[in-house]
């Protein structure tokens, strides 16, 4: 078949290497790409959330399936025009994705579905919001309730940064519209997981569960980020919770959207918090998860053109399950010097070949292009390099020996990703 995946980073990287990889796969189209993507898919010049564009390069390319990799696309509603025009199409609707695109909604859906989730109180009223912090203890978790680009949650040690986080969304209006309403959070402590299943529309599979660094530096310490390396398996989530949490969190959530007429296709994806009372879930997302997706494809060994398009068929029930390579992998982001701060683009990237000749390692790029023959950056995050290996501790190893690889001026990578793993 024909797909076309639709992003530029390097979860599109990788899911455009999977497919360029699955028998059942002919041709890979991607838009916008990236150098690296450039290599294993047809790259073309268009802007993925341009609904209007993207249908008419579906229709003309005689795709059989788009996968819709980053929120902006869902959120423009690609899914809801590629189902008019009859196009299968792996995301959901705008109207579905919702349960990424407003923290309220998703709060709402949880609560009718008897997912369990932290405690909260949403409003767009400043001197409600300050009255409701008097519910909650510090640390206090405001935020913005729609999407503002990773950056929308601040975690206040005391009353007084809450009441200036409060302020900085309602009144100063800081995330624009996207925190004209806020929420009030109770504050979960746990280690965090990332949980993805794939849905289409009525049955939900569990595919495996990741782990993510938010943070920009060692130790989780320094500003958050859109992730900064990842492994999986994580130790902690084996084969029998990850059923439980299908059940408990995945397929309440997916059956809640659809009794909601919402039917939910694509990949469903749960922040979660392992507390000392249970899982409970921190956000949902609409999308995979980035870096995520690096170190949970290089695993899969299912065609992933055919899983997708059972989901977008909504045929997954009759899918056979999927298959995983025992093997784990480890993700490390190497990222621009002031990441995620803005750094200026065009910067030299060596080493790409060395690094891809490591065994067992894979170089997915996210923001690079192609200056000649040279690779150049092209964003914060440049590169997300993968290592697989026996253990987690293997596939460390392996991973860091590829980046250790790579050079450009200003490169910055935490060094201890997948150093302890939850449950290790
Ligand atoms: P989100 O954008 O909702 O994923 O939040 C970004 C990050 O803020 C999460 O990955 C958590 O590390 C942290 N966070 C958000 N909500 C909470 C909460 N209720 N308790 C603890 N940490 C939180
Ligand atoms: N890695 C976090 C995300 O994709 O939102």
């Amino acid at each position: 078949m024909r797909v076309l995946v639709l992003g530029g980073g390097g979860r599109e990287h990788a899911l455009c290497w999977a497919l360029s990889n699955a028998p059942s796969v002919d041709t890979v189209l991607c838009a916008p790409g990236n150098a690296g993507i450039a290599a294993v898919a047809d790259v073309r010049a268009v802007d993925p959330a341009d609904t209007a564009l993207v249908r008419e390069l579906a229709v003309r390319e005689e795709l059989d399936l788009v996968v819709v990799g980053p929120e902006e696309p869902l959120v423009a509603d690609v899914a809801g025009t590629l189902d008019v025009a009859g196009v299968p199409v792996f995301g959901p609707t705008r109207d579905a994705a919702r349960i990424e695109s407003s923290k309220s909604f998703a709060k709402a859906v949880m609560a009718a579905a008897g997912v369990p989730s932290a405690r909260h109180w949403a409003g767009s009223n400043t001197d409600e919001a300050a009255a409701a912090l008097d519910g909650f203890s510090p640390p206090y978790v405001v935020k913005a309730d729609g999407l503002a680009a990773g950056k929308g949650v601040r975690i206040c040690p005391d009353r007084d940064g809450a009441l200036a986080a409060i302020d900085a969304a309602l009144v100063e209006r800081v995330y624009g519209e996207a925190g004209a309403r806020v929420l009030v959070e109770e504050y979960l402590s746990g280690p965090e997981v990332s949980l993805f299943g794939l849905c289409d529309g009525d049955t939900v599979v569990p595919m495996a569960a990741a782990q993510d660094y938010k943070r920009a530096l060692d130790g989780d310490a320094g500003p958050n980020t859109g992730g900064m390396g990842a492994y999986s398996p994580v130790p902690a989530v084996g084969d029998e919770l990850l059923a439980d949490l299908g059940r408990a969190v995945l397929e309440p959530v997916a059956a809640e959207l659809a009794s909601r007429g919402s039917r939910y296709v694509g990949v469903l994806y749960a922040g979660l918090v392992l507390t000392g009372d249970g899982p409970k879930v921190l956000e949902f997302n609409a999308r995979f998860g980035d870096p995520e997706t690096q170190a949970i494809l290089p695993r899969l060994r299912t065609d992933l053109g055919e899983l997708l398009l059972a989901c977008a068929a909504g045929r997954l029930a009759g899918a056979p399950p999927i298959a995983w390579d025992p093997r784990a992998c480890v993700t490390v982001v190497l990222a621009s010097a002031a990441y995620p701060e803005p750094s200026p683009d065009g910067v030299a990237v060596d080493g790409l070949d060395d690094a891809a000749g490591v065994e067992g390692a894979y170089v997915f790029h996210a923001g690079t292009r192609s200056e000649g023959r040279r690779v150049v950056t092209a964003g914060g995050r440049v590169l997300s390099v993968s290592g697989l290996g026996a253990t987690l501790a293997d596939a460390r190893a392996t991973a860091y020996a590829a980046a250790d690889r790579i050079r450009f001026d200003g490169l910055h990578r935490r060094s201890d990703i997948a150093a302890a793993p939850v449950g290790g």
